[in-house]
């Protein structure tokens, strides 16, 4: 195993779990998760930061029943229950530095 440092300042996993339909426990693919995870991407990237800020899909983030819902690195924060709306603010704080 090789250990070194991320060559990323900010990154941001959204959760794009698919669960076959009718399963009890809902999803966040069902909930837009992709969508929501490919616009931040291009916001990002057209904002010239795709070096510095990654934005990732996930497999599930264990909060279901809140999602969609994404993680923030470095501040390991949970997002849950995201909108469209929300990818603003999303983006700004992807932006910090
Ligand atoms: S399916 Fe997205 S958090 Fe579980």
């Amino acid at each position: 195993m090789k250990k070194f440092g991320l060559p990323f300042v900010r990154s941001i996993f959204v959760c794009t779990q698919k669960r076959p339909d009718g399963h009890p426990i809902p999803c966040c693919a069902n909930r837009g998760g992709m969508a929501l995870r490919m616009e931040l991407k291009e916001m990002v990237k057209n904002q010239g930061k795709d070096k510095e800020v990654k934005v990732f899909t996930s497999g599930c983030l264990g909060a279901c029943d809140h999602g969609p819902v994404a993680v923030q690195y470095p501040d390991g924060e949970y997002l849950l229950g995201i909108t469209q709306d929300d990818l603003p603010e999303i983006f700004e704080d992807l932006m910090k530095d």
